[in-house]
């Protein structure tokens, strides 16, 4: 939530700021802001809605600096205004602060600088951080900032800039992600690194609690003990080709699209071929660990809960462990019952998610081994967690997320097949079978991406409906909740997806002729059970959209609408058949003429409560 961005070197800040916001424009759209330091003065332009706005702002009405601080913002305190936007700045307007997080005792912190004679312009929580470095400012900026930080609760990553002090840009980190961008006679910050790539892969992310004073040509971190640190100076492997659309309509298609590739690269490397065994390297459970597990605890939000519901099913039925699946905000609060027997496994795409942060720092207060699937390198889950697994897959840009599902459950198939193999409750030959089943699996991803103009078709008489219901059944009903978060989130359709045997304990209720079903209906054990829950919707005058096998004549006679996609081996059905919902939230989005990257309300990391 909000994206933060600094520079300070010989370039043109603006131009810097500007084009780094752009990448983190994901993270935030409800207003924007730059400032920067020029002929010894602050200059500050702020719009509300998306960028492109402060860019008409800043086209005529210019402005120029070899420093500056800029922000995408999504609004938590204080609705969507200029006044609200950042940056902030004190009441002499000679500092400025841009903020990503939630002050939570801001209301008592104003009060007092209020009674002080501060006067504040914003309802925002941030505007108390900049009069409080004016408070503590006796001529350096770094250890104002220090001095402010004291009074501070909740979470923050900040940059300041002071226009008494043209040679520094101090930022700090507490609860949300703060990266620096090395260059020559330049240096950057900013939330994440798709911000920097055009500019430099040499990065050092900030730990919980640094403050740092970012100069031209030198850069000093200090830990939370005040004493002054080295952190790891470390190689983005992304490239900026990446993150851009590539001929791409949105962005959300092209990932779409990228998963016959990304699949691939999440398991390249970590199989051998030879001797038919996973390979985890960064994963350093001993085979007696792995035996002493007692339960496995995932937890995630949104579509990587969605991950962690699907893995519930492989890891019962491949290792025996029981597995429970819990949603982080949920779990934080619940006085989860874990020790240091329980695998505790977090999903997340950005790693930067307040409420999976949150529980994974719980569970390793009470002893828990720890796993990440994180995408993003050097986030704060894959740092604090004791085993990390990457998914590859590059730059995730868009809202809703795709690319990244697959690559998450590709990498659960893969920690799974590890635990089970080092436990020994599957044998060598049915590894090897998976293993095989396993490499197929692009080749069948890339024939379902040619469905996408079939499913065009059929979003087409959707795309004036209002609701939608979406039923699958075991190992596949994770990926109805999937689809119908796809299509509420980027459609704003209201959708559920339920497990179609529950539809008689109630939800049948809602069916009739105004209410389409869309159904997977590929082969496995229970396809009987979900022919006879179509029967059941048809009868009550629903509209069925089946997704179901190459060469299922069946299906024909018993739904009005079929996307027909390769068949596979029923455990990784999940992988393929995620891939026309995808498509088809994306599609009615995109007809509806909605905002399908950056849709309404939501931001790509949720890094706030
Ligand atoms: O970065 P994370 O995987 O932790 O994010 C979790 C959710 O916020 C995320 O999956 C969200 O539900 C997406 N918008 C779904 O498309």
């Amino acid at each position: 939530m909000c994206g933060i961005v600094g520079y300070i070197g010989k370039k043109n800040a603006v131009d810097v700021i500007y084009n780094g916001l752009q990448k983190l424009e994901y993270r935030g759209y409800d207003s924007a802001g730059i400032a920067v330091i020029e002929n010894g003065k602050i200059e500050r332009r702020r719009s509300v809605g998306k960028l492109v706005n402060l860019q008409k702002n800043i086209k005529s009405n210019k402005i120029f600096g070899n420093i500056g601080i800029g922000h995408t913002r999504w609004a938590t305190h204080g609705k969507p205004s200029e006044e609200n936007a950042h940056p902030h700045t004190d009441c002499s307007g000679k500092i400025v602060v841009v903020h990503n997080g939630i002050i939570e005792n801001y209301v008592s912190l104003k009060k007092q600088l209020q009674k002080e004679k501060h006067k504040f312009a914003s309802e925002t929580d941030t505007e108390v951080v900049a009069h409080l470095i004016e408070k503590y400012y006796k001529g350096d900026l770094l250890a104002a900032v220090k001095s402010a930080l004291k009074n501070i609760e909740g979470a923050y990553a900040l940059c300041a800039i002071s226009c008494e002090d043209s040679s520094r840009v101090v930022v700090a980190r507490k609860d949300a992600p703060l990266v620096i961008g090395l260059g020559k006679e330049e240096n950057f910050i900013a939330s994440d690194v798709s911000a920097l790539l055009q500019y430099t892969k040499d990065v050092i992310f900030l730990e919980n609690g640094d403050v740092a004073e970012i100069k031209e040509n030198s850069i000093k971190i200090f830990d939370t003990k005040n004493k002054k640190v080295t952190r790891a100076q470390q190689k983005i492997l992304w490239n900026a080709i990446q993150a851009e659309k590539c001929g791409y309509k949105h962005f959300m298609l092209k990932e779409i699209n990228e998963q016959t590739q990304t699949t691939q690269d999440t398991f390249r490397g970590r199989i051998s071929d030879e001797e038919n065994k996973i390979i985890l390297q960064s994963v350093k459970l001993t085979k007696e660990e792995i035996s002493n597990i007692s339960r496995i605890c995932i937890v995630a939000c949104g579509t990587s809960y969605h991950a962690g519901l699907t893995a519930k099913f492989l890891f019962e039925k491949l290792t025996g462990i029981p597995t429970e699946v819990n949603i982080a905000s949920e779990f934080r609060y619940a006085n989860p019952v874990i020790d240091n027997k329980v695998l505790t496994i977090f999903i997340s795409q950005s790693g930067e998610t307040a409420d999976t942060l949150a529980a994974l720092r719980l569970a390793k207060e009470k002893k828990s081994k720890t796993v990440a699937i994180c995408n993003v390198v050097g986030s704060s889950v894959s740092r604090e967690a004791d085993n990390v697994l990457y998914t590859h897959c590059g730059p995730e840009i868009g809202v809703a997320s795709t690319k990244a599902f697959t690559g998450q459950l590709t990498a659960l198939y893969l920690l799974v097949m590890f635990i089970a193999s080092k436990k020994q409750t599957i044998s060598k030959k049915q590894l090897a079978k998976f293993i095989v089943n396993l490499r197929d699996v692009p080749k069948k991803i890339s024939e379902t991406l040619k469905l996408s103009t079939k499913i065009k078709e059929i979003a087409k008489m959707f795309q004036n409906t209002k609701q939608f219901i979406y039923l699958a059944r075991n190992i596949n009903y994770p990926i109805a909740l999937e689809g119908a978060l796809k299509l509420k989130e980027i459609s704003y359709i209201y959708a559920e997806g339920y497990p179609a045997g529950e539809m008689k304990h109630g939800p049948i209720a809602l069916i009739d002729e105004t209410m389409p079903v869309m159904v997977i209906a590929t082969k496995s054990k229970v396809y009987d059970k979900i022919l006879s829950n179509i029967e059941e919707a048809k009868a009550r005058g629903a509209k069925i959209i089946a997704i179901a096998n190459k060469g299922n004549k069946d299906i024909v006679k018993k739904s009005d609408y079929q996307i027909f996609v390769p068949e596979v081996d029923e455990i990784l059905s999940p992988l393929i058949n995620v891939i026309p919902l995808q498509f088809f939230a994306y599609f009615v989005s995109v007809m509806k003429g909605c905002d399908v990257d950056q849709p309404r309300n939501l931001a790509k990391s949720v890094t706030v409560e």
